[in-house]
């Protein structure tokens, strides 16, 4: 049998703080409250089919995901749990609403028109949620102009309106502009006379939305991703009352240690130059497993528990780091453990600051681990 080989770069995944998350962010919530997991892009990173079922198993009520191909890779799993598509869809990819039973958003009268058909000829309705354009600019209807678009919802008999959502362009920076989202979405529904609100998925926040949750009024779901994976988003402050738990971290090894005088460039470009004589230690993982290139001369790495700066420019498949504070008698030999992003002897690296230093967000960070990297699940159901 082939042995597992030696791992050099990896993510490990705690699927039962995943779970605690997301009990523990129920909890805060009105009981009221349906629970929307968005696990697009591979479950932010963490890998959708597991992620998926830790969620399933943990009480989420419905699932949002970006395209096709993560529903059906959701629905292997799933079999009769309600998936939403957040993305439109390009009319060659219509037919498969019904084959996969999927849940599609509307934004357009030609999209009222093709789901109709799609639902015609499968002779079953095709169940949508109508977006509502607040303010993001992005997917939805203007949110001026749903009354038309919900009446043609409504008057299509081979749809079935399942749900309405909006989206918050900046919920971490500006909550009166997301107060401004709310009312507009809210006046929007009110002018569509005959929808029946509670019959309805009403949803609107996102994690940094639920700062400023409205308990009252028709909102009945919160469609949650960051926070499910225990990271805050935006500004210090927010949502100190969900104390969740991180459930990623990323890792490698040292290669090799050496020492460096004085003087030497560091990696390509020699954009650090030692500054005394040092010890470096080279990683093995660069870019090329995720760690961008943007944290060069920016970031650190626990080594034992301590924090030792990148050295120079990320490369596809090594960094280096300054290992010269280590104490003489902590000794670094190639295999030891780094931590890139998660915790290590007491010390923490987190997400978040680990995306400041490559001047990006979370989510952006987490995307951006590559296929090179295996993850590793724990996934003790200790909840
Ligand atoms: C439409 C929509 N809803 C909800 C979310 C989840 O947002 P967050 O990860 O901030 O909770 C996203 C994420 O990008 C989204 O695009």
């Amino acid at each position: 049998m082939k042995s597992r080989l030696p791992l050099r770069c990896w993510a490990e995944i705690d699927l039962a703080a995943l779970e605690r998350n997301l009990r523990l962010i129920r909890a805060s919530l009105p009981p009221h409250m349906r629970y929307v997991a968005v696990v697009k892009a591979d479950a932010y990173g963490h890998g959708l089919q597991q992620v998926a079922a830790r969620l399933m198993h943990a009480g989420a009520d419905l699932f949002a995901v970006a395209n096709l191909a993560e529903a059906a890779s959701l629905r292997e799993i799933g079999p009769g749990w309600p998936i939403l598509l957040l993305s439109p869809l390009l009319p060659e990819e219509d037919r498969y609403l019904v084959e996969y039973d999927l849940i599609a958003t509307v934004s357009t009268s030609d999209e009222v028109r093709r789901f109709d058909a799609v639902g015609r000829a499968a002779g079953r309705p095709v169940t949508v949620h109508l977006k509502i354009d607040t303010g993001m600019g992005r997917a939805g209807i203007w949110h001026e102009c749903a009354e038309k678009l919900c009446a043609e919802i409504l008057a299509s008999p081979n749809i079935k309106l399942g749900g309405a959502y909006t989206h918050f362009a900046k919920p971490d920076e500006d909550p009166a502009f997301t107060d401004e989202q709310r009312k507009r979405f809210l006046k929007a529904l009110a002018c569509c006379p005959k929808l029946d609100l509670s019959q309805l998925f009403v949803h609107a926040d996102n994690s940094a939305g639920l700062d400023t949750l409205e308990a009252a009024g028709p909102f009945n779901a919160v469609r949650i991703g960051l926070l499910q994976f225990g990271i805050v988003p935006g500004r210090d402050g927010l949502l100190a009352h969900v104390k969740t738990e991180p459930t990623f971290s990323f890792k490698t090894r040292v290669g090799i240690v050496k020492k460096l005088p004085l003087g030497t460039g560091i990696s390509y470009g020699s954009t650090h130059t030692l500054r005394r004589d040092s010890t470096v230690a080279v990683l093995t993982a660069g870019y090329g497993d995720g760690i961008p290139r943007s944290v060069s001369n920016r970031a650190s790495v626990l080594v034992h528990g301590i924090r030792c700066p990148i050295l120079g420019r990320v490369t596809m498949d090594q960094t280096v780091i300054d290992i010269t504070d280590i104490p003489t008698m902590t000794k670094v030999a190639s295999g030891d453990e780094c931590v890139i992003i998660g915790r290590q002897n007491g010390a923490e690296i987190t997400i978040s600051e680990f995306s400041h230093a490559a001047d990006t967000i979370p989510w952006e960070t987490l995307c951006s681990v590559t296929k090179r990297v295996p993850r590793l699940y724990k996934t003790v159901l200790g909840v």
